[in-house]
Order: structure tokens, then sequence, then C-alpha cells
């Protein structure tokens, strides 16, 4: 039996803004069925231009995007919005109801028959524990809660594909929490994720796969933990590693190698511990 082909298959892709901006130069990457990858580059390095590709909000002057084996330049905006959803970084944008039920509703319109919508919303309004908002504006909510609403207003629709830009940002340790739960959720559903992020301790716990930018370009693509060791990569990247990463590479170059899966603070500390326990 031959390989199934890449769910996402970019191609050379090239895309210059009308003011001149060259955002994105010759990328080409693939994405698998069921993967989950993560991007990262500091400010400006065309993260979020590169998504927009994705959902044809952004067409390319050059290069090719193939999505389940179809061109995407061969599928309309709201087709592809059925199968790629996309939850951008500034919520307001996406956000236009006047309330958190209506959201939901309009959402789902054109996805689900009429007569399952009701149950969909309420199944929703649960989930993301809406149920007391929902006669709520969009406006009125939290930054927090309308970046939990533009995600209810997407994963509502049950796309194949998701893609989320800077989901951690500005979130509170509840909602990164939350966030993880439903990733959690989706991972065992076989969605496709691609996670654009600058937290790199996010990173290495949740996504296996990292793919770095830096001027519109990809500068490196592979394993998590094999990206964000290698310091010369992430300084021509601009990204900065947190203190316990740091604390973890200086480490390894005195000879003392903590396993990967070893990094939250409490866990290096109970690792040094017991280390140091067995040496002295
Ligand atoms: N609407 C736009 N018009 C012109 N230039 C843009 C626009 N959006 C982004 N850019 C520019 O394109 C480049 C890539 O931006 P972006 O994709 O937003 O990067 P990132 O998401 O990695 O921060 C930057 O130089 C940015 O200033
Ligand atoms: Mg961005």
């Amino acid at each position: 039996m031959s390989e199934p082909l890449p769910l996402i298959i970019m191609n050379n892709v090239s895309y210059t803004y009308p003011n001149g901006t060259q955002a994105l130069k010759n990328i080409s990457l693939n994405v698998n069925s069921g993967e989950i990858v993560g991007i990262m580059g500091s400010n400006g390095a065309g993260k979020t231009t590169l998504i927009r590709t994705l959902n044809g909000l952004i067409q390319p002057q050059k290069g090719l995007i193939f999505i389940e084996n179809g061109n995407i330049k061969s599928k309309t905006i709201a087709e592809l919005s059925t199968f790629v959803g996309i939850v951008f970084q500034n919520p307001e944008h996406q956000l236009f109801s006047n309330s958190v039920q209506e959201e939901i509703k309009f959402s789902l319109k054109n996805i689900y028959p009429e007569n399952k919508i009701q149950e969909k919303i309420d199944e929703t309004l649960s989930i993301f524990q809406f149920e007391k908002y929902k006669e709520k504006s969009p406006l009125n909510l939290s930054g927090g809660e309308k970046k939990k609403l533009a995600l209810a207003s997407i994963m509502c629709r049950n796309p194949k594909i998701l893609i989320f830009d800077e989901p951690t940002l500005g979130q509170d340790k509840n909602e990164i929490n939350f966030l993880i739960n439903l990733l959690e959720e989706e991972k065992k559903k076989k969605k496709t994720i691609i996670i654009v992020t600058h937290n790199i301790e996010f990173a290495y716990k949740h996504i296996p796969r990292i793919i770095l930018m830096a001027e519109g370009r990809i500068l490196a693509d592979g394993p998590t933990h094999k990206i964000l060791s290698n310091k010369k990569l992430l300084k021509k990247a601009s990204l900065i590693l947190p203190q316990l990463i740091e604390l973890k590479s200086t480490l390894k170059t005195i000879g003392l190698d903590i396993p990967e899966k070893i990094y939250t603070q409490e866990a290096i500390t109970a690792f040094l511990m017991d280390y140091f326990k067995k040496k002295y």
C-alpha cells in the first residue's frame, strides 16, 4: 500500500502585500492528516500571513497550495471555511453578533441541518461554559472570554484542520488549561492542528513538530526538542528561551542531560534533588 498524500502541501509559495512587503518567500511544507504542528518565529516572520493562505484569505502570487489533494484555488472561501478553521489572534475581528448564542448560531449556519442547530448551540455553550453568558453581547466579554468565544465559533463547525494564531497569548492559567484540554480532545479525534505560538514551554509539552520561520522563510522544520535545543537556530530566528530551558541547556554542557520530558520547574528541581542525593 502506498503512503497517503499529505493533507496540506505548500509548494514554493510566495506572497507580497499590496504595499510591497514580501511576507512569504518560497515556502514549501507538508502537513500530514492528524499531525500537530507549531509555527514559531519572531514578530513579522510571516506566521500569520502563512496561515491566512490556508483558508484562501490571502492568495499567493507564486506557488501552489493543495489541501486534501485539491488545489485550493479551485475552492471558494466558503467551501474552504468548512474544513479549515482559523482562530485568529485578535478575536474582535471575528465576532460580530449581538449575543454569544447568536455568534455560535451564525457559525453553525449552512454546516448543520436546521433541526440540529439548537442542539449544537447548546452543546457548544456547554463545552465552552458559556451557558450563563449566552445572552451577553460579545463586546462585553473580557479579553480571555472573547478569545474563547472565537474558539467556540470555529470549533463548533468541527473543521478537519484547526489553526490557532497565538492561542495562549494574554490567557491566564485557567484559560490555558482549558485550551490544552480542548486540544487533547481534538487530538483524540485525529484532527490536524496548526498552532502559531511564542510559548516555548507550551510547544515543548504539546507540539511534537515545529516549523521555525524568519523573515518570510522557513529556517527549520523538525521535532520540537531538536529545534528548540538548537541555540544557533533560535538566535537566527530571534527567539528567546525561557530561563528553565536555558538552565537545562547549560546543565547539558556540563554533562548533566536532563530528559526531554522533564521541563517544569517542579520536575527539574525533583530531578536535581534526586541526582545529587545519588551522587553524594
Ligand atoms: N496587511 C498587511 N499589509 C502589509 N504588510 C503586512 C500586512 N500584514 C502583515 N504585513 C507584514 O508582513 C510581514 C509578515 O507579517 P505577519 O505574517 O503578520 O508576521 P507574524 O505573524 O510572524 O508576526 C511583516 O513584515 C508585516 O509587517
Ligand atoms: Mg502574527
